[in-house]
């Protein structure tokens, strides 16, 4: 899969609708507002003095465990925080923060962190890590979906430069199943993945940018 096309997304999020449970919880109003949004990064910046506290000033993540959202793509921004605010994604920290947002609120946000510059790659570099990273990515495929410099595509997340230990958590979650966004692609991914080819994985993502 080079490209998302406008026909995959439209399945996608006809997808999501149709799941009962998110069919009651989201309305259809807000996935139209979604799917045309351009959203308001100035407007955005006004809301996000509460997000900073853990995932910092500048989307920059300076805290263990967090993802970074600098220059994160906004179509999964948007839906991340979506399902964030509704608990279909479970982080119980972020939950009952993001009730108080609108829809307009998230979708503003999410324009807001996407327009940031996006982190450079960790110091500490050595180059078998690197290799054995990077031929695992090529046999599984990452690139055909997040494009070949890993800075991801609508709702597929830039991975490259993100934090290590947050890269290690979510592909875990992914492959334990804790974790499923719009779809399951993920969990197919990393099904069975040892945990030390998550570990190759993530080493090379969180520097494959340097
Ligand atoms: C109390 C700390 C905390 C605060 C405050 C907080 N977050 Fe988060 N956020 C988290 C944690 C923890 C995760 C992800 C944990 C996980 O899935 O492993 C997360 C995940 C996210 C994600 C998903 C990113 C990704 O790459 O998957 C987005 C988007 C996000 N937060 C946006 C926000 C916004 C916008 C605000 C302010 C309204 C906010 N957060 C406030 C702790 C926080
Ligand atoms: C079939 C397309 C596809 C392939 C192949 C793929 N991904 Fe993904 N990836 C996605 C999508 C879509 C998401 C967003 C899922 C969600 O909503 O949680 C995602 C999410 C992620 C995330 C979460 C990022 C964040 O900020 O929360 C990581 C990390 C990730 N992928 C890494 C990888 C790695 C490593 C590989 C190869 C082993 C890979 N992906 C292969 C489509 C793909």
């Amino acid at each position: 899969m080079r490209e998302l096309t406008k026909a995959r997304w439209t399945h996608v999020v006809r997808r999501v609708l149709r799941t009962p449970l998110v069919g009651l919880l989201l309305s259809a109003a807000a996935f139209g507002a979604l799917a045309q949004s351009k959203g308001d990064p100035a407007r955005g910046a006004t809301k996000v003095a509460t997000c900073s506290a853990c995932h910092g000033a500048d989307g920059g993540a300076p805290l263990a465990g967090l993802p970074s959202l600098a220059g994160q793509q906004q179509e999964f921004l948007e839906l991340q925080l979506i399902l964030l605010r509704e608990g279909l994604r479970d982080v119980p920290s972020m939950t009952g923060l993001l009730k108080s947002f609108s829809d307009r609120d998230l979708i503003d946000m999410a324009a807001y962190y996407s327009a940031v510059k996006p982190l450079s790659g960790g110091s500490a570099r050595d180059a078998q890590r690197v290799a054995a990273g990077a031929s695992l990515s090529a046999a599984m495929g990452c690139g055909s979906c997040h494009m070949g410099n890993y800075s991801g595509q609508r709702q597929v997340p830039r991975i490259v430069n993100q934090r290590e230990d947050y890269l290690v958590s979510a592909l875990k979650d992914y492959r334990d199943n804790r974790r499923s966004g719009v779809d399951t692609s993920m969990n197919a991914v990393m099904y069975k993945t040892s945990d030390a080819d998550i570990a190759a994985l993530a080493y090379y993502l969180a520097q494959a940018g340097k």
